[in-house]
């Protein structure tokens, strides 16, 4: 079969990689893709945005099947053009993506069904939003509520934060913000295969990175860096998530009609009252997808079709822990410049590409966060150690990356 990946990142790269291992693809396509992925996919040019265009192309290659990496495109209605011309498509429809593009609407989703996560409150109007600092406080989170690439949610501390990002958010008097509870505990990414009132949770979750620099300091993030297995969260604790929060948003989404079929990314923190929702995203994590398939035994695609079917399916897993580090532009996530020449990278399948080109023959920076080694082992020290020496194998003066990445997995 031909599959179309859309999307140009890390997450992007990874899929293109396990897709073209199954041994039902006979050819990977990737709009718009990166140079990285030149050996692995047949990259097309057509832009990400350009909807008739893809549809066009897919109508005219015969794809069998389309996966969308990102968001945007999901919210956009990339997969319900997809469907309306008849083309397979995972990734949910516009509606349904709105479990992540609007964090209102998964908050009052969660609210309506009982589903445990921080309370909150959403407020249009920013006299009313500084009101209501200065009565409940802080800590407090602050969240945009439309989509913002990581960027969009600050965990205010203390008032003079809360106050800037009210300055920051409502760049009008009026916008929608969401204000949350403060919630305290480990947070860990479980990825589920859904279709309608039908799921596959992964049974191996995964831990992001989200703030830029060591121990947890700095700005939010896309995500600087994952790990998986998770050992020292308990398979109680996934089977109480599952239990609590999974099968019940999935028949939550069901009950509202969303018509889900894609993965729904479950950002979950275990609280001393269990766990809870964070988030949800309309996709597979970015760099959770980095590392999660490549332990992955199981071909991706039969997964899409047993989930397509609801069909249960155990998933196979390798019997090893994967560590990624990601290497980032100096200034991420704030402005970078790009350009910097990369040395050592040569399509060695240890790392995977987020934003890195050609130029004069060498590799240069492309974007933020520029690409992810990947180490493995069998333990996470291991695997921690096998990654920072891929990390130091790249020379490039113009890239930043966290030291401890998987550190919480080894106390
Ligand atoms: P989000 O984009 O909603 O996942 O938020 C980004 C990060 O902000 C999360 O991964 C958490 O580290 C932090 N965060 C978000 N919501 C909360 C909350 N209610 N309590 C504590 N931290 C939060
Ligand atoms: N790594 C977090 C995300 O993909 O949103």
């Amino acid at each position: 079969m031909k599959v179309l990946v859309i999307g140009s990142g890390g997450r992007e790269h990874a899929l293109v990689r396990k897709i073209g291992k199954s041994s039902r693809v006979e050819e990977v396509f990737v709009i718009r893709g990166n140079e990285a992925m030149a050996r692995e996919a047949t990259i097309v040019d057509i832009a990400e945005h350009d909807h008739d265009a893809i549809v066009q192309f897919a109508t005219e290659q015969a794809i069998d099947l389309v996966v969308v990496g990102p968001e945007q495109p999901l919210i956009d209605g990339l997969s319900d053009r997809l469907t309306a011309a008849g083309i397979k498509t995972f990734g949910p429809n516009s509606s349904a993506a709105q479990m992540e593009g609007s964090k209102d609407f998964a908050k009052a989703l969660m609210a309506k069904y009982n589903i445990p996560t921080a309370q909150y409150e959403t407020i249009e109007n920013k006299a009313d939003a500084i009101q209501y600092v200065k009565q409940h406080g802080t800590p407090i989170v602050i969240k945009y509520d439309g989509l913002a690439a990581g960027k969009g949610v600050v965990v205010a501390m203390d008032e003079a934060t809360a106050m800037d990002a009210i300055n920051d958010f409502y760049t009008e008097e009026h916008a929608k913000v969401v204000f949350e509870e403060y919630l305290e505990g480990e947070e860990f990414s479980l990825m589920v295969m859904v279709n309608d009132d039908f799921c596959i949770p992964f049974d191996t979750i995964a831990q992001d990175h989200k703030r830029a620099y060591d121990g947890d300091k700095g700005p939010n993030t896309g995500g600087m860096g994952a790990y998986c297995p998770v050992s020292h969260i308990s398979d109680d604790m996934i089977e109480r998530t599952n239990q609590e929060i999974v099968y019940p948003v999935v028949q939550a989404m069901h009950k509202e009609g969303l018509n889900y079929f894609g993965i729904l990314y479950v950002g979950a923190i275990v609280t001393i009252e269990g766990p809870k929702v964070i988030e949800f995203n309309a996709r597979f994590g970015d760099p959770e997808a980095q590392v999660l398939l490549r332990r992955l035994e199981t071909d991706f695609i039969e997964l899409i079709e047993a989930v397509e079917n609801k069909q249960p399916l155990d998933l196979m897993w390798r019997n090893k822990t994967i560590c990624g580090v990601v290497l980032a532009s100096n200034g991420y996530p704030g402005s970078y410049d790009k350009g910097h020449v990369v040395k050592g990278y040569d399509y060695q399948t240890d790392y995977i590409v987020s934003a890195l080109k050609q130029e004069d023959g060498e590799w240069v920076t492309n974007g933020g966060r520029v690409m992810i080694a990947l180490g493995e082992g069998d333990s996470l020290q291991e695997a921690q150690a096998n990654s920072y020496q891929l990390v130091e194998h790249i020379q490039c003066d113009g890239m930043f990356y966290r030291k401890d990445i998987g550190n919480k997995g080894l106390v």
